[in-house]
């Protein structure tokens, strides 16, 4: 099976799950309004990587936060949970922008899963997702 349902109905905001999905861990983050304003105030041309890195988007589409998030709200942040620096898994609510942090090597990554400091070279990839009802996200 390629693709799986994961229900998200019992979420609250600024909490966040881990599936696995295709052998990889993926992050499933309800976020909270901050996290969304702080992911919303960054100026794209001063990110490290500015693409978005989002399978659902353009493989043009800049890092805006927008262009990451599964909802237009920007509530929904799905990613796959590998670092881009050599493949550690990063923990979340951690690092210097509030969001995640790869330990093996010190990347920094916001709250919107762009990489802002350290190693890794791109933003953690967001993978084929979509929500199918109020309270479910299939991915793949
Ligand atoms: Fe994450 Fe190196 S694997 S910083």
């Amino acid at each position: 099976l390629s693709s799986i349902q994961v229900d998200v109905g019992g979420l609250e905001p600024g909490s966040q799950i881990t599936e696995l999905w295709l052998g990889k861990p993926v992050f499933i983050r309800r976020r909270t309004p901050e996290e969304i304003e702080e992911a919303r105030s960054v100026d794209v041309s001063s990110l490290p990587d500015g693409l978005a890195r989002n399978a659902n988007d353009p493989s043009t589409a800049d890092a805006a936060d927008e262009n990451r998030t599964l909802d237009e709200a920007g509530e929904w942040l799905v990613m796959i949970g590998v670092c881009t620096h050599l493949g550690c898994v990063p923990l979340g609510d951690a690092g210097d922008f509030g969001g995640w942090f790869c330990p093996c090597h010190g990347s920094h990554y916001d709250t919107a899963g762009r990489i802002r400091r350290g190693p890794a070279p791109e933003n953690l990839p967001v993978p084929v997702a979509e929500f199918i009802s109020d309270t479910v996200i299939k991915l793949g």
